[in-house]
């Protein structure tokens, strides 16, 4: 039994509650073995986790606060898709142009909702989206596309 004051060990992000999304936590086998790639994943998750505890809130977003959040994932995720793009031009990875269209769709769908949120769109609106772009399709993307060129730039020397 812990002492009064000792160190709380429960950890919110490991709760499972209705309605409260899991802060992500990155893992070994989300590394695609490319360092600087692997950097700039971690760093996107980073922008995503503040987003995903102002939406467990219980309140109304703060408004400035989640406008700068998202400009900040948008212009990081873009440079990001810029040093992939460099990547498979450098290399002439075949898959390049379907990977483009993956990226150029969740910037328009940040962008969408960044407007949304300009113009008065309640949290309740903008959640699911949300949501879905941080916790789902980011993780499908980096899990499935992103993988799918690692075994190639590895071969071409990329490191
Ligand atoms: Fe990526
Ligand atoms: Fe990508």
């Amino acid at each position: 039994m812990p002492g009064k004051g000792s160190e709380p060990t429960w950890q919110p992000e490991a709760a499972c509650w209705p309605g409260l999304v899991p802060l992500l936590r990155w893992e070994a086998s989300y590394n695609l073995g490319i360092p600087t790639l692997d950097q700039q994943h971690q760093a996107l998750f980073a922008c995503f986790n503040p987003l995903l505890e102002e939406i467990n809130a219980g309140a109304p977003f703060r408004l400035g606060f989640v406008a700068l959040l998202l400009d900040d994932l948008i212009a990081y995720a873009d440079y990001h898709f810029e040093h992939e793009t460099y990547l498979f031009v450098r290399h002439g990875y075949l898959g390049r142009n379907e990977h483009f269209g993956e990226h150029n769709s969740f910037l328009e769908m940040l962008m969408h909702l960044r407007h949304q949120l300009e113009h008065g769109r309640s949290k309740p609106e903008l959640l699911e989206p949300l949501v879905r772009l941080l916790a789902s399709w980011w993780l499908d993307h980096l899990t499935g596309q992103d993988r799918d060129y690692a075994e190639f730039l590895l071969a071409k020397g990329e490191q």
